[in-house]
């Protein structure tokens, strides 16, 4: 595979989730609508989905749509969604192409039913893809997801089907949207907020976190190597020495 100029990084993080923050700043310091933040910020997913898998990361979690962000003016959240209608699923056939397998966590399928078809399309026509998968949260909150997955556990205590005290944090991760994806080892933030803003909370229990003031729509590759090679130089404890 040709590397151009992003050889894989050793002792680089796997998995790799990123907090795309700052489309709305960036449109603002250029006089811009919000809307044309939220663009760019495409284009810059379209970047680093093609830069990752170049330096050695097999999974990439986006974080794209919180649970919290319906909070936002209905103008902004449906500029947001006609964006992922168009721009985001368009780039499917380079995912497909590539190798690359797309999965989703979060309610995504809280989304408008002809999105959730598309998505669900999506999924199914790179099931078969090994190379690179590619995560995107969608609807997703930290909380909401751990609630969904409580509901699932106390269901079954209900049922009989298991006690209380057989309740493990294993039988927690199995139950998470990302039960089937390996543990996040790097989380990045962009636009200089230094907060989880409810993405990951369990997930971030032993992961490295990295933070940058550059604002999503202006993150590339080289961004993504300096947060690849730090990683690199960290040491990882997970309690012990
Ligand atoms: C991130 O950029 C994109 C989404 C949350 C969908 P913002 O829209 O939050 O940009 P800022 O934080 O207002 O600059
Ligand atoms: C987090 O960014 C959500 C996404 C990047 C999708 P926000 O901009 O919504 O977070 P807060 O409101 O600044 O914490
Ligand atoms: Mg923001």
């Amino acid at each position: 595979m040709p590397t151009s100029g992003l050889p894989p990084i050793p002792g680089g993080p796997r998995h790799v989730a990123i907090i795309m923050d700052g489309n709305g700043r960036w449109a603002s310091s250029r006089m811009l609508p919000r809307v044309a933040g939220h663009k760019a910020g495409v284009d810059a997913v379209r970047r680093i989905v093609r830069a990752a898998p170049k330096l050695g990361i097999e999974t990439l979690t986006l974080y794209a749509f919180s649970s919290e962000n319906w909070r936002r003016p209905a103008d902004e959240v449906s500029d947001l969604m006609s964006l992922l209608r168009h721009h985001l699923l368009a780039e499917l056939e380079e995912l497909d192409s590539n190798g690359a397998r797309l999965s989703l966590i979060g309610d995504w399928r809280g989304l408008k039913p002809d999105v959730v078809e598309r998505l669900e399309n999506a999924m199914e026509s790179t099931r078969h893809n090994e190379r690179f998968r590619l995560v995107v949260a969608l609807n997703y909150g930290g909380q909401d997801e751990l609630v969904r997955t409580v509901q699932g556990i106390a269901q079954k205590v209900a049922s009989g089907a298991i006690s209380p005290a057989a309740i493990t944090p294993q039988m927690i991760e199995a139950g998470l949207d990302t039960a089937d994806l390996p543990p996040v080892d790097l989380i990045i933030r962009s636009s200089g907020e230094q907060r989880l803003s409810n993405f990951l909370l369990w997930q971030a229990a032993y992961a490295e976190l990295w933070f940058t003031p550059t604002l999503w729509p202006d993150f590339d590759e080289n961004s993504l190597r300096e947060a690849v090679e730090a990683y690199a130089q960290r040491e990882r404890r997970f309690g012990g020495r």
